[in-house]
C-alpha cells in the first residue's frame, strides 16, 4: 500500500543559539496537494522549508519521503530525492539560457558531451507541459522578467521530476499577470502529483490557491485544516493569538503647504510625472510592476538622472544627489532591501542608527548604550522580533529584516518618505501596526509617497491615488473615489488602449 503522505515531517526541532526556530513541528502533505506554510515574520516558516530542503538539519526530529526515511545531508541530496525549493531570490545563472538553466548539473551527455538537440527537446517539453512554451530556449534569463525566471525554475523542477515543490514567498515580486500563470502552473504540477508548501502573507492568495493549511506561531503548530472551511479572522487568531480590531485604522491628519512637487519629471523609465505632496498627505502610486513607480522614487531621490522637468523640494527646486535629498529632509525606503537596503553582517542597532549616528556621539566615540535603547525603542515599536540589539541582520528572518529597513528610514526622521512597497514580506499583524504608524507620521506632518502593488493597503491607507501606466502617472483623485477595479483598468492603460 502506498503511503498516504508524500511528505511527513514529525516533532522537528531546530535552535540558532538561543532561539528557537523550531519547537517541535509537525507537517504532513499528501500527494496531488497545495499546503499552504502560514505565520507571523519570525515564526519558523522559512526554517522548516530549509531543513525540508537539506539546506539546515534538524536538532531533533524526522521526516519521512513517501513513507522511506528521509534526511538529506544537503540541498543537493534533498533535490536528488526529488524535494525542490525555489528561492525568493531567484538562483538561476543569468548568463546561461534558459534551456541549459533548466538542465543545469544534469544535461543529457554521452561521452563527456553535452547532447544539445536533447537537453533542447527536453527543456521545451518541461516548459510545454507548464503551458509554457512560448518561452524561448535560447534567451539568456537575464532579460526574462521575475515571473518568467520563475517558470524558468519550475520547469527545472519538472524536468528533476520533483515529488515536492517549496515557494517561500513566490509572489512579493511579481506582477498580476505573472500571478495568474503561477498559479496555472502550480495547479498543473498538482494534477501530476506533486506536493506544492507555499508561503504567503496573502490570505487572498492562499484562498485561491491552496487546499489545506497550517498556521506556525513561535516554532510550533497553531491549527490549520481545510482552506474552504476556514474565514480569514480565524486564521489570523491562530496567527497572532488574538483579532486585529482594526487593519487600516484611519488618524485624521490635516494636509498643509507643499513639501515636494514635480513637474513633468522624465528620467529612465519615466516618461512623465507630475505631482504635488503636502505636508500630511498620504499619497499612494499604484500601478503595474514595470509602470516605473519605483524609477519615480529613485529620480527624486537622485538615484537616476533627470532627464526633463524638475523636482522641488519645499521650494528649492533642483536636481539632488542622496546625500543632498536626505539633508533636504527627503527619505526614501528602496524596494530592494538586500541590494541597498541592510548591511547583512552588522547588527540590527548599527543599521538601524548608521545614517544618522550623530545622537550617539560623545566627544566622538560612540556610546553603544545610547545606540542599543534607541534600537530597541524601535523594535518595540513595530515588534521587530529579535533576540537583542546586538545580532547581525542577516540572522532576522526576512520579515523582521524588512522591518529594520524601514526602522533605520524613520530613525533618520524626514519629512519627506519616499517608500517603495514598504509591507513587503510583511505579516498581516505588523502590516496593520505599519499602517497605524504611517497615520501618525502624517499626523506630525509628514509627507508619504507610498508606492504599493496591494491594492487594499493603498485604498485603505491613502489620503489621495494616482496610478502610474508604461511610465506616465497619471491624476490624483481621492482614495474614496477609487475602487480595486478602477485603479486596475489605469493601470493595465485600458482605457487608453479603448480610445
Ligand atoms: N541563521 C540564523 N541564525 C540565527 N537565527 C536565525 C537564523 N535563521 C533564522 N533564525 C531565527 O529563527 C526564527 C525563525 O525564522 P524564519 O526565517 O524561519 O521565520 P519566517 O517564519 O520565515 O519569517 P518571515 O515571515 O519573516 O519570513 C527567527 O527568530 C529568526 O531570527
Ligand atoms: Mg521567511
Amino acid at each position: 500500500m502506498p503511503a498516504p503522505y508524500r511528505i511527513e515531517m514529525l516533532g522537528l526541532r531546530k535552535a540558532f543559539g538561543a532561539t528557537v526556530a523550531l519547537d517541535g513541528v509537525d507537517l504532513c502533505v499528501p500527494p496531488g496537494v497545495v499546503h499552504a506554510l502560514i505565520g507571523e515574520n519570525g515564526a519558523g516558516k522559512s526554517t522548516l522549508m530549509k531543513v525540508l530542503s537539506g539546506v539546515q538539519r534538524p536538532d531533533a526530529g524526522r521526516m519521512l519521503l513517501d513513507g522511506d526515511p528521509y534526511a538529506p545531508s544537503g540541498p543537493l541530496e534533498a533535490r536528488r530525492r526529488g524535494v525542490v525549493m525555489i528561492y525568493q531570490e531567484l538562483a538561476l545563472a543569468p548568463h546561461l539560457s534558459v534551456a541549459e538553466n533548466i538542465l543545469l548539473g544534469i544535461e543529457p551527455a554521452s561521452r563527456g558531451w553535452i547532447r544539445r538537440r536533447k537537453l533542447e527537446e527536453q527543456a521545451r517539453e518541461a516548459l510545454a507541459a507548464l503551458g509554457h512554451g512560448e518561452i524561448r530556449l535560447h534567451a539568456p534569463v537575464s532579460g526574462l522578467s521575475v515571473g518568467a525566471q520563475q517558470l524558468v525554475e519550475l520547469a527545472r523542477a519538472l524536468v528533476l521530476d520533483a515529488r515536492v515543490v517549496v515557494l517561500d514567498e513566490p509572489t512579493s515580486s511579481l506582477a498580476a499577470a505573472d500571478l495568474s500563470r503561477l498559479f496555472e502552473v502550480i495547479r498543473r504540477l498538482r494534477e501530476r502529483g506533486v506536493s506544492v508548501i507555499y508561503i504567503s502573507h496573502f490570505l487572498e492568495e492562499v484562498e485561491q490557491i491552496a487546499d489545506r493549511f497550517t498556521v506556525l506561531r513561535d516554532g510550533r503548530s497553531a491549527g490549520g485544516g481545510l482552506i474552504g472551511e476556514a474565514d480569514r479572522s480565524r486564521i489570523v487568531e491562530m496567527m497572532i493569538g488574538r483579532q486585529i480590531s482594526e487593519m487600516f485604522p484611519r488618524l485624521p491628519h490635516p494636509t498643509g503647504e507643499p513639501v515636494l512637487e514635480l513637474a513633468d519629471l522624465a528620467a529612465p523609465g519615466v516618461r512623465s510625472a507630475s505631482l504635488v505632496l503636502r505636508r500630511g498627505e498620504i499619497f499612494g502610486v499604484a500601478g503595474l510592476i514595470g509602470a516605473g513607480r519605483s524609477e519615480m522614487l529613485r529620480a527624486v531621490f537622485g538615484l537616476l538622472p533627470v532627464r526633463r522637468g524638475w523636482v522641488k523640494v519645499a521650494t528649492v527646486a533642483g536636481p539632488g544627489s542622496p546625500a543632498e535629498r536626505l539633508a533636504q529632509g527627503v527619505g526614501l525606503l528602496s524596494e530592494d532591501r538586500k541590494g541597498e537596503g541592510l548591511a547583512q553582517s552588522l547588527s540590527l542597532a548599527d543599521n538601524l542608527t548608521l545614517s544618522n549616528l550623530k545622537p550617539y556621539l560623545r566627544h566622538g566615540w560612540l556610546d553603544r548604550s545610547a545606540q542599543s535603547r534607541a534600537a530597541l525603542d524601535w523594535v518595540e515599536k513595530i515588534s521587530i522580533k529579535a533576540p537583542g540589539p546586538r545580532v547581525p541582520v542577516f540572522s532576522l528572518s526576512g520579515g523582521n529584516q524588512q522591518k529594520v529597513a524601514l526602522a533605520r528610514l524613520l530613525h533618520h526622521d524626514c519629512d519627506v518618505l519616499l517608500l517603495d512597497e514598504p509591507t513587503r514580506g510583511i505579516d498581516v499583524a505588523s502590516k496593520a501596526q505599519i499602517y497605524e504608524l504611517i497615520g501618525k507620521l502624517a499626523q506630525t506632518g509628514k509627507a508619504i509617497l507610498f508606492v504599493s502593488s496591494y491594492l487594499p493597503e493603498l485604498l485603505g491607507v491613502c489620503d489621495t491615488i494616482a496610478v502610474m501606466c508604461r511610465g506616465r502617472l497619471g491624476e490624483k483623485a481621492p482614495a474614496g473615489e477609487w475602487t480595486e477595479h478602477a485603479i486596475m483598468t489605469a493601470a493595465t492603460g485600458a482605457r487608453e488602449a479603448a480610445r
